[in-house]
């Protein structure tokens, strides 16, 4: 009630806001898709999951009203000025206007010794995607130590492939790696491997291990270079600390090795170090991202993460850095590559257009409100999912762009054994409520070798919930989570499934066909 005694002022009310509880997102709607599905049809979606054998990936994306959580890769909602930026496309075939404003981005966000001052050598390589640029990058370097033209192997001869260490490879990485003829190796952090919940940096690679590798004169010879991926995608999107990437550096360039990132979630990255890593106290993200890029000799990054585009990738040598220097052939070779597969350097497969929308997609990015909001809801989702299931099932302590729900704790206490696939079954059913969430556990990363499945070692065992980004709002993610609690209260009711099509294909959650057992 009005008090007259009470002095107005509108300091009170200043004070007495910043106390609210709730908070809008940094960004308002400003296009929106109906969907040309109801969450009501779920008798129609349990018809075309048998259709399509149960697999995820087979699931007309339009039958999906819910959430579409299989990957938060290329499907970010783009801001309206990205949007007024693809109007602006310049569609030259030669050193169109969106390339140059490109590179001047790339040194704007991750520092000036990212600038190409050479004249006659390019330092930035455009791809259509990540992959591509990880597939350019490996095919280069092989031609280059067969011809025993890297400065580190010259005229190598030995059998032994060459390794290439990480913090964890994603996939893709890792099959263009084996597809290289190198071998790929993980040094997951100890606490990755033993699943501790109290620490902040678990995608931290393995200093140990890798200085043992590093040590050892017979194994550094094989070794071209060393990347880390950040954040750490197969280790649960894990952050790693600057001070991991620091003594990560410090090592490798003590031994004169090129240290490269897998850049794909940086700005995630940062925003884990801004909270938790003293040395970056009362920094901003765009500064914290700087700090870390200083360290490494080059990276590769699919920007369909982070750089906020549908489609996109680049490889990013810095000149004065250790790449550079051992393989003084490389960048040329990557434009003879480019012009094979992509097209011209200045386009390398994407359309001007593509290129103005990712500037504005690398600026946008690293504002406080954006990330701080899209980490907070990922987190928020987690915290949902557990309260929604009643019980600790989600990897803790979240990671920056998905949820992953551990299925050793999910089914625990049920009958159902690995060979059952009880991930599978579960991604199933989620689609019948109208949500899809993606099995990356003993089907995706197992095989079949003589009629027995092998898991992958480390074993990992999750359902991903990738989240992506600027497109659903809370509401939706929690309806998603409410419906793995209502699979979780029923979790000894769901059955085990059979492998129709696919157990003995190479990346066979892609293409595999399952009828519930
Ligand atoms: N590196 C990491 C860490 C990734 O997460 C991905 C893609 C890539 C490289 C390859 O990039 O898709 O542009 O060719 N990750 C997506 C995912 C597909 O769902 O995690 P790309």
């Amino acid at each position: 009630m009005y008090n007259p005694r009470v002095k107005f002022s509108l300091d009170n009310w200043t004070t007495e806001f910043a106390k609210t509880q709730t908070r809008p997102r940094p960004y308002r709607n400003a296009a929106v898709s109906f969907r040309p599905s109801s969450i009501d049809d779920r008798e129609l979606r349990r018809k075309l999951l048998e259709e399509g054998g149960l697999n995820v990936f087979k699931f007309p994306a339009a039958m999906i009203p819910g959430c579409d959580l299989l990957t938060d890769s290329g499907t970010t909602t783009m801001t309206m000025r990205q949007w007024s930026q693809l109007l602006l496309g310049d569609e030259s075939y030669g050193s169109n206007e969106g390339y140059f404003e490109f590179k001047n981005q790339i040194v704007e966000t991750f520092g000036p010794q990212w600038e190409n001052r050479d004249r006659d050598q390019e330092n930035v390589f455009i791809f259509h995607q990540g992959r591509a640029a990880e597939h350019g990058l490996f095919t280069c370097l092989a031609r280059l130590l067969e011809s025993g033209t890297g400065t580190v192997f010259p005229g190598r001869k030995s059998s032994a492939s060459p390794i290439i260490p990480s913090n964890g490879h994603f996939d893709t990485t890792e099959a263009n790696i084996h597809a290289a003829g190198f071998e790929p190796r993980n040094l997951f952090s100890p606490e990755l491997r033993t699943k501790d919940e109290a620490s902040l940096f678990k995608g931290n690679m393995d200093l140990g291990q890798l200085k043992a590798l590093l040590a050892d004169p017979k194994v550094r010879e094989r070794i071209p270079l060393v990347y880390m991926t950040i954040t750490n995608n197969t280790g649960g999107g894990q952050p790693v600390s600057l001070a991991n990437i620091r003594a990560t550096a410090e090592l490798c360039h003590g031994y004169d090795m090129p240290f490269l990132f897998d850049a794909c979630r940086f700005a995630e990255n940062a925003w884990f170090n801004q909270q938790n890593e003293p040395l970056c106290k009362g920094k901003s993200v765009a500064e914290v991202v700087r700090l870390m890029f200083e360290s490494v000799d080059g990276f590769h990054i699919s920007l369909k993460k982070d750089g906020l585009v549908n489609i996109g990738g680049c490889l990013v040598v810095s000149e004065q850095g250790l790449l550079a220097k051992r393989y003084p052939q490389l960048q040329a070779m990557l434009v003879g590559h480019q012009i094979l597969v992509e097209g011209h350097p200045t386009y390398g497969g994407l359309a001007g257009r593509d290129l103005k929308g990712v500037v504005e997609g690398l600026k946008t990015v690293v504002h406080q409100e954006y990330i701080t909001h899209r980490i907070n809801q990922v987190q928020k989702f987690g915290a949902w999912i557990d309260e929604y299931c009643g019980a600790d099932v989600v990897v803790k302590p979240v990671g920056g762009h998905a949820i992953y729900l551990d299925l050793d704790k999910f089914f625990a206490g049920t009958s159902l054994r690995d060979d059952q696939f009880p991930g599978i079954s579960l991604t199933a059913l989620l689609l019948i409520a109208g949500h899809r969430m993606c099995e990356l556990g003993v089907y995706a990363f197992g095989k079949l070798v003589d009629d027995k499945e092998v898991p992958s070692d480390p074993r990992v065992n999750n359902v991903r919930a990738a989240v992506p980004r600027l497109c659903y709002e809370d509401a939706d993610l929690q309806s998603a989570a409410e419906a793995v609690g209502i699979l979780y209260k029923r979790r000894d009711q769901i059955p085990g499934v059979e492998v129709v099509y696919g157990q003995d294909k190479p990346m066979r959650h892609f293409i595999s066909r399952f009828r519930f057992a």
